[in-house]
């Protein structure tokens, strides 16, 4: 049995896959044309998000077994394609929960109590003291679009700021998104990306918005509209939001969304962790060598 590993996972991960005596090549920093190339030798490929796993790639694999993300999202695989060709696709769904829920929270305090300008303006050299009062958590309607294993950890994770929360999902609503997107001084979005929620975050709904509120997506960039979300934050007409994930990543270094100042950018670091990615590691090599012995 053969397994590539096209991006970086925990070291830990690679000595267990050694120690199963299986052959692996670590290619961490393979390009598309070399992945391309080289799949049909491998029984399982294992991946974070900088592969692109295409329907090419799925054709070419003509060994292939499984495919397995360590993280979350699947939207970097072309599942029908495996599906089609009965490959076992795996991810590790609650291997990135902390990390991603953690992160959230960290964003919310930073949007409230405007620390990105608070840390900007200090380096360079002022002391903007009068211009950064900022709000607090407690008191406020917070809004949870997607209800899963990251939507709930936030919920609990909040459950000691005194807030309000409203939930929006496909099975679990506590409300309309009508009056999610109307009521919330913040709203923050943790669905997958699926045909059904490209884009849904649309003019109609971040029209509804309260001047004073601001948005967080740490899910994938695609949810948004990233043209109706551009105005929005240029308009004022939101009073910001925190964007982890982009609509192209990496964000281009002349992105018009790095020119906003009522935005706070990080490079999709949701899952970002040692320990999320030891997790996601050791769970995917676990689950491929099952997979490959056919468990
Ligand atoms: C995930 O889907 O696991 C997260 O977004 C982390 C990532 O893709 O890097």
């Amino acid at each position: 049995m053969k397994i590539l590993i096209s991006d970086k996972i925990d070291e830990n991960a690679l000595s267990y896959l050694k120690e199963q005596k299986i052959d692996v090549d670590y290619l961490p920093e393979i390009t598309p044309e070399e992945l391309l190339k080289s799949i049909s030798t491998y029984d399982a490929l294992i991946l974070r998000s900088r592969t692109r796993v295409t329907k090419e790639v799925i054709e070419s694999g003509i060994n292939l077994k499984v495919i397995a993300r360590a993280g979350t999202g699947l939207d970097n695989i072309d599942i029908k394609a495996a599906e089609q060709k009965n490959i076992k696709v795996i991810n590790t769904p609650s291997a990135n929960v902390t990390a991603v829920a953690e992160l959230t929270l960290g964003l919310m305090i930073s949007l409230f109590r405007k620390l990105g300008l608070a840390y900007t303006s200090m380096k360079e050299g002022l002391w903007l003291k009068k211009d950064l009062k900022g709000s607090e958590l407690n008191g406020k309607t917070i809004g949870i679009i997607g209800f899963g294993r990251i939507g709930k950890k936030v919920s609990e994770l909040l459950s000691v700021f005194g807030v309000e929360i409203l939930i929006y999902d496909l099975q679990n609503s506590t409300c309309s998104l009508e009056e999610l997107f109307t009521r919330s001084d913040l709203i923050t979005i943790h669905v997958a990306l699926t045909p059904v929620t490209r884009g849904f975050i649309n003019k109609k709904l971040l029209s509804l918005m309260k001047p004073s509120a601001f948005l967080i997506n740490i899910s994938r960039g695609e949810v948004v509209d990233e043209e109706n979300l551009y105005e929005a934050l240029v308009n004022k007409r939101i009073a910001g939001c925190a964007l982890d994930v982009f609509w192209q990543e990496p964000l281009s270094a002349d992105s018009r969304f790095r020119k906003l100042d009522n935005v706070i950018l990080t490079p999709h670091i949701g899952a970002a962790t040692h320990e999320a990615l030891k997790k996601a590691s050791q769970s995917v090599a676990e689950d491929v060598v099952r997979a490959l012995k056919g468990e």
